[in-house]
């Protein structure tokens, strides 16, 4: 009997410290993070409440944000997102970055390279003067549908056009299709295998001028080790990295701008 006793509570014992082991590596590993919130509790909460995080999301702003005020929006989106469910928005610490950059680069035309659900267009749209806009890529057609309910909550929609549909295919059309000359300022923030080839093609369709700052997310973690490279021994461009963290998380990240030297 107490031989019994003691095998139960030496594997409860056991099942405790593997949890905790779980909940630090998580914490600090950014991978391991990344896993357990997009795959394993992503899918399980999806299955059972038969809805996408991304829809939860915007039901939470629905229900608990100001309509017409973008930083009641972008407050709540990071509230949930810290909060309850993690999600790949740049968040409130890199977002303050993002906001220093275009009040410093005061663009007439801003592109932003991947949407999701529409924070950071809110965040940069928020900024944006009389007469400008921003043009907004998303291939996700889910996504692309919260982000313009989204963007439309937060009173921005005038500012902002959400363009539906791959970035490679996008680019090449912004000239005759979207009147766009040049671009003063581009957000890069979609999968980081296009960071590279996507920077070359706003080359190759001249839709950089001399001063167009380009400022690029996630370069530590996930990572773009190929974009750093090719950007920071390109004299075409002049860099300076900024250092901070993955959203809604302790991990290492950092945020590449670049200035188009022309
Ligand atoms: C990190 S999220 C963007 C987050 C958003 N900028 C924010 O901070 O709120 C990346 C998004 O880019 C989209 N995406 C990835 N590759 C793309 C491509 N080649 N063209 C268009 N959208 C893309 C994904 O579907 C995803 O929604």
């Amino acid at each position: 009997m107490l031989e019994s006793s003691s095998v139960l509570l030496f594997i409860v014992f056991v099942l405790l410290f593997i949890s905790l082991l779980f909940v630090v590596i998580i914490r600090k590993n950014g991978t391991a993070a990344l896993v357990w919130h997009e795959i394993i509790k992503e899918k399980i909460t999806n299955f059972i409440m038969n809805q996408s995080k991304e829809q939860r999301i915007l039901n939470f702003v629905l229900q608990n944000a100001v309509r017409g005020d973008p930083c009641s929006v972008m407050e709540t989106i990071d509230k949930y997102c810290s909060e309850k469910e993690w999600a790949m928005n740049v968040g409130d610490e890199k977002g303050v970055i993002l906001d220093k950059t275009v009040e410093e680069v005061n663009p007439k035309v801003a592109l932003e390279l991947g949407t999701y659900c529409g924070y950071s267009a809110v965040r940069i749209a928020r900024l944006l003067k009389a007469g400008a806009r921003l043009l907004t890529v998303e291939f996700n057609p889910e996504f692309a549908a919260i982000a313009k309910q989204m963007i439309e909550f937060a009173g921005v929609q005038d500012k902002v056009k959400l363009l539906e549909g791959p970035s490679e295919v996008i680019i090449p059309q912004l000239k005759k299709k979207y009147e766009v000359d040049t671009l003063d300022f581009v957000f890069v923030d979609h999968w980081k295998d296009r960071y590279t080839p996507d920077t070359i093609l706003l080359q190759e369709c001249s839709l950089l001028r001399k001063g167009s700052v380009l400022l690029a997310d996630n370069i530590i973690f996930p990572g773009a080790p190929e974009f750093v490279k090719y950007i920071r021994n390109n004299p075409r461009f002049q860099c300076s990295t900024y250092p901070s963290h993955l959203e809604y998380m302790k991990v290492q990240d950092a945020m590449e701008k670049a200035v188009f030297l022309g």
